[in-house]
């Protein structure tokens, strides 16, 4: 259950998951539009996608916008929405760099050309072999638990075989092993319902780094750190 993978000397976490925040912050401090900072945390992204697979990192799992986010100005939310249609109209990129994407959250309202392009996007890399990336697009955890329950509900589940694989099994990350390592820039200290089930035995990492700015070696530091810490899961 806790596989990991060996990558030099050291021992890699199996599954991050890193909330990609700062990116207004980082805009504000040039006197930049807030849309020049999405831009760059998109290459950001890119880049720190690379790099895990680079590594051998087995799971990555990427926080791009929430079920909060639609509180943003509308400006802003169509901002973040054409850098994600730039970002799948390149999806061919994910076959070669052979990274094997997923789209976690409530696609069903998104708009329909984007749906389209998430299709496509998972269609063409369904075969690669390298890392597996989820991209949490109007994900928010509460709502991931309201749908699996809905699910087990519908699926005419009795109480007692309501147990907690029951939900795992009906979260978007099904068959997945859970984040073993969060990791969150910009200085805040939250989750901002991210991942809320599946983070129940994670360990955290915190950095004032703005997204934008967050850089391969943040993340060797960040992984290093995780290598020192001692696990328990309750046990001595
Ligand atoms: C993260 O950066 C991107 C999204 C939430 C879509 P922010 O836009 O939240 O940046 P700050 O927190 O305002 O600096
Ligand atoms: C979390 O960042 C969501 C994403 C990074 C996509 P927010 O900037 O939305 O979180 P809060 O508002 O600071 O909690
Ligand atoms: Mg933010």
């Amino acid at each position: 259950m806790f596989r990991h993978k060996h990558h030099g000397e050291r021992i890699l976490p199996e599954h991050i998951a890193i909330i990609m925040d700062g990116n207004g912050r980082w805009a504000k401090k040039r006197r930049l539009p807030r849309s020049a900072g999405h831009a760059a945390g998109a290459r950001t992204f890119k880049e720190i996608a690379r790099y895990c697979n680079r590594i051998g990192l087995h799971y990555l799992t990427v926080y791009a916008f929430s079920t909060e986010n639609w509180k943003r100005p509308q400006e802003e939310v169509d901002n973040i929405m054409e850098l994600l249609r730039d970002y799948l109209k390149d999806a061919k990129n994910f076959k070669d760099e052979n990274i094997l994407v997923k789209f976690i959250g409530n696609l069903a309202v998104l708009p329909q050309d984007i749906r389209d392009l998430i299709v496509d996007a998972e269609e063409n890399s369904k075969d690669a072999t390298g890392l597996k990336l989820n991209i949490a697009l109007n994900y928010g955890g509460r709502d991931e638990i309201v749908a699996a329950v809905r699910r087990v509900v519908s699926d005419g589940l009795a109480p007692d075989e309501v147990d907690e694989a029951a939900i795992a099994d009906r979260l978007y990350t099904a068959g997945q092993p859970d984040p073993d390592f969060i990791i969150r820039p910009s200085g805040e200290y939250r989750l901002s319902n991210y991942l809320i089930w599946q983070s129940a035995y994670a360990e955290f990492w915190f950095s004032d780094v703005l997204w934008p700015d967050f850089k391969p070696h943040h993340l060797e530091e960040a992984i290093d750190d995780f290598c020192r810490r001692n696990r328990r899961f309750g046990g001595v």
